[in-house]
């Protein structure tokens, strides 16, 4: 049995990355919805939609586990795909809550960057209501980095002056936390490390999913600790040229660090 992943593109790779760290020995099927990426920027319902036909054509799999490793499909379809499918669903959250944690004693600021729909969905909106009594965090849509993710465009020369004009409105000294509130971000952690204050942590939530998902793998007796590990590359495109550049984009993360939330 393997272990499914799931993202509109690239941006699941960042978790499947982790994962693959943390779990040497799990086979893996990663898709990649590749005719409908960005998800980010779509309506709800259109979102939805997709989401259920992927998991469809991941079902075939022999799934043990699915993550989905996108922040923006989690909030609009993980309760419903839960109501429909038997194996255990993990999804995204973005990491406010130990971003929340950790500025509190430093008296600063949180910085939430996710796609629009995230921000603007219920589920986050929820989560901030719960975790932030002292209205300590702000949010900020960064749609464009997915479209150059998508792009395999890291070209500091285009990235940094990107992230140094969508960051200019805010003063960095207040804040103590930034949060990758998007899968396809922690591909662009240098870049937002190379702009950012020392002082202010970078976090995303890759970590505490896979952790999630080794917990209820564990539960269930399903973990593997021996045997070769390898991954099925999917896309909703179906060319090789797509198996290719999902190919690439996982190489360019082996060179990356793993996150640290
Ligand atoms: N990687 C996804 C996320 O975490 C979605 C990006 C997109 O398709 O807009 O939200």
């Amino acid at each position: 049995m393997r272990i499914g992943f799931f993202d509109s593109g690239l941006g699941g790779l960042t978790v499947l990355n982790e994962a693959k760290r943390l779990l040497p020995h799990e086979p893996f099927v990663y898709f990649a919805d590749t005719r409908h990426v960005p998800y980010g920027t779509k309506s709800k319902e259109e979102v939805k939609r997709y989401v259920f036909e992927a998991v469809e054509m991941l079902e075939s799999y022999d799934l043990k586990a699915l993550v989905v490793a996108c922040n923006t499909a989690t909030s609009i379809a993980i309760e419903d795909l839960r109501a429909v499918y038997d194996f255990p669903i993990i999804g995204m959250e973005p990491a406010v809550k130990p971003a929340v944690e950790s500025i509190k004693p430093l008296h600063k600021r949180v910085l939430v960057t996710a796609t629009p729909l995230t921000l603007r969905e219920s589920k986050f909106q929820q989560l901030v209501a719960k975790i932030d009594e002292d209205h300590l965090v702000d949010s900020l849509p960064l749609p464009e980095l997915v479209e150059f993710c998508e792009r395999l465009e890291f070209d500091e020369q285009v990235i940094v002056p990107y992230l140094k004009d969508r960051l200019s409105g805010y003063d960095l000294d207040q804040y103590g936390a930034v949060v990758l509130g998007c899968t396809h971000f922690p591909f662009f952690r240098d870049h937002f490390r190379h702009i950012l204050p020392d002082h202010i942590a970078v976090m995303d939530g890759s970590l505490g999913t896979v952790n999630r998902l080794i917990h209820v793998l564990k539960e269930r007796n399903a973990l593997y600790d021996s045997g070769s590990s390898d991954i099925i590359w999917l896309t909703s495109g179906g060319c090789p040229e797509e198996t290719e550049y999902l190919r690439k984009a996982w190489a360019i993360l082996q060179k990356e660090t793993p996150s640290n939330v």
